[in-house]
């Protein structure tokens, strides 16, 4: 997919697979690990109600605008603004959603890398019925070698895939694994509601209790659900710049969002049955709260022992997958960047690039027990990678999906976005709702909960 802005630009082979691509940026770690892990953190169901509302009056709206961005420019995020709204300074916000890629990545990769490890771990039947899966996570994570090395590891798996042209039979391989993994998904949770206590676990999950919901939760809903749906730095933006003409950005927006939400929804029917099931408590772990709680389900599943065998293998197979077609998009981002607007080679562009993130990752994975003030940062209360995953998994995307909404509604406009969903004869479902929303709810209910946030960080 190289290409210079003065040649035409290549487009997806068809609309499936430009939805598969997308889909495959969307669905990934957000969706299994750290969707569950936010739930756990803000209250149970009541987080997942706002996270739901946040999909669909923030998150698919934002989606469209990038996609039309996208689209109309024919190029990476920078290079977009910079054609769009020429002698701006809203070339800026491609550049802050190049750094967040780049830093999103750098503890993104540190937790596929754990799915690396989980592969081999269940591939050998480490995951017997009432094995301590909490020490197995500290041993493996606490190690400062194989912290690092698996990072690595798979650092080095989503640069090749960047610039080594194995990019393409990836994609045709997920149209395959995706359903897979839907079905393992499906049938780990069967076993999941259908253990002891599992009643207590699903209340948690899916009974709301509204007197938790307050603007931390709020936020954190919103910077879930952009994470998730890869929205915020520019993502959808490179990804729609390959879009054709023909197809319809409406359609392809419902797609992608409702087969992200449908796979978190899923994640958390597995993960907070088990987790009561198990007794295990809601930080357990921290970060690897879901790595310890999933393979305590892997004892449980039918025939032991090779039910858990196969499932745990199959799965953190799959996870490792679906977590490559995640990192190979954020990593994009930057190498889009580089190779349109320096005329560096997309090889050196992602070397360099994922240099980077390695050193910048490297922190994150000693900060899970391995170096203890990296474990629990001094005045924060938190490890070093969940600070990073706040930060600029949440915040960062957060502003930067509000500054995406005020471009299209007031500098770009509404009009000129509408046009390019038209293009070719398509019709506009939800032109006027859609238009109402990226002018107003969006970035008034998004600078609103930022500027909260502030004010508490200010005031202490
Ligand atoms: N959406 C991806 C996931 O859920 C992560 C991601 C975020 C990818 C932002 C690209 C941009 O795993």
């Amino acid at each position: 997919m190289e290409s210079t802005p003065s040649q035409p630009r290549d487009t997806w082979g068809s609309k499936l697979t430009f939805i598969l691509a997308a889909a495959g940026s969307a669905i990934g770690l957000g969706n299994i690990w750290a969707f569950p892990t936010n739930t756990a953190a803000n209250g149970g169901a009541a987080f997942v109600l706002v996270y739901l509302i946040c999909v669909i009056f923030i998150g698919a709206p934002v989606m469209l605008a990038e996609f039309t961005i996208g689209r109309s420019a024919r190029r990476n995020p920078v290079g977009a603004f910079k054609m769009l709204a020429p002698g701006t300074s809203w070339k800026i916000l491609g550049g802050l959603g190049v750094a967040t890629g780049v830093i999103i990545l750098s503890f993104y990769a540190v937790i596929a890398g754990w799915t690396v490890a989980y592969i081999l771990k269940c591939m050998v039947g480490t995951f017997k019925p009432g094995v301590d899966t909490l020490a197995i996570f500290e041993g493996m994570s606490g190690n400062p070698l194989s912290a690092i090395g698996y990072l690595l590891v798979f650092m080095a798996l989503s640069v090749y895939v960047v610039v080594g042209g194995v990019r393409d039979g990836i994609e045709r391989w997920t149209k395959v694994l995706m359903p897979i993994l839907l079905i393992l998904l499906v049938l780990l949770g069967i076993r999941a509601v259908t253990l002891s206590g599992a009643k207590e676990g699903l209340a948690f999950y899916l009974k709301p209790d509204f007197s938790l919901i307050n603007l931390k939760v709020v936020l954190a809903a919103a910077g879930q659900a952009f994470f998730s749906l890869s929205l915020g730095m520019g993502t959808m933006i490179t990804y729609g710049s390959y879009i054709a003409k023909r197809d319809n950005l409406v359609s392809s927006t419902l797609w992608v969002g409702g087969l992200d939400t449908a796979i978190a929804i899923l994640a958390g029917l597995i993960i907070f049955p088990t987790l009561f099931h198990a007794g295990l408590g809601l930080q357990e772990g921290g970060p690897g709260m879901v790595f310890v709680v999933l393979t305590s389900l892997l004892g449980e599943m039918p025939p032991a022992p090779i039910g858990g065998i196969i499932f745990g293998t199959g799965f953190f197979l799959l996870l490792g997958i679906a977590a490559i077609t995640s990192s190979v998009s954020l990593l994009e981002v930057g190498v889009a960047y580089i190779v349109d607007e320096k005329r560096i080679s997309r090889k050196k562009a992602g070397l360099m690039l994922g240099g980077m993130a390695f050193v910048l990752g490297i922190p994150s994975a000693l900060g899970n027990g391995a170096v203890s003030w990296l474990t629990d940062l001094p005045g924060i209360g938190k490890d070093f990678l969940s600070f990073l995953f706040v930060v600029f998994g949440q915040y960062s995307l957060a502003i930067g999906a509000m500054l995406i909404s005020i471009f299209v509604g007031w500098k770009w406009g509404v009009k000129a976005a509408s046009a390019e969903v038209e293009s070719e004869g398509n019709v506009f479902r939800f032109r006027r709702i859609w238009s109402f929303l990226v002018r107003f709810l969006c970035p008034i209910t998004l600078a609103v909960i930022l500027i909260n946030m502030l004010w508490g960080v200010i005031t202490g």
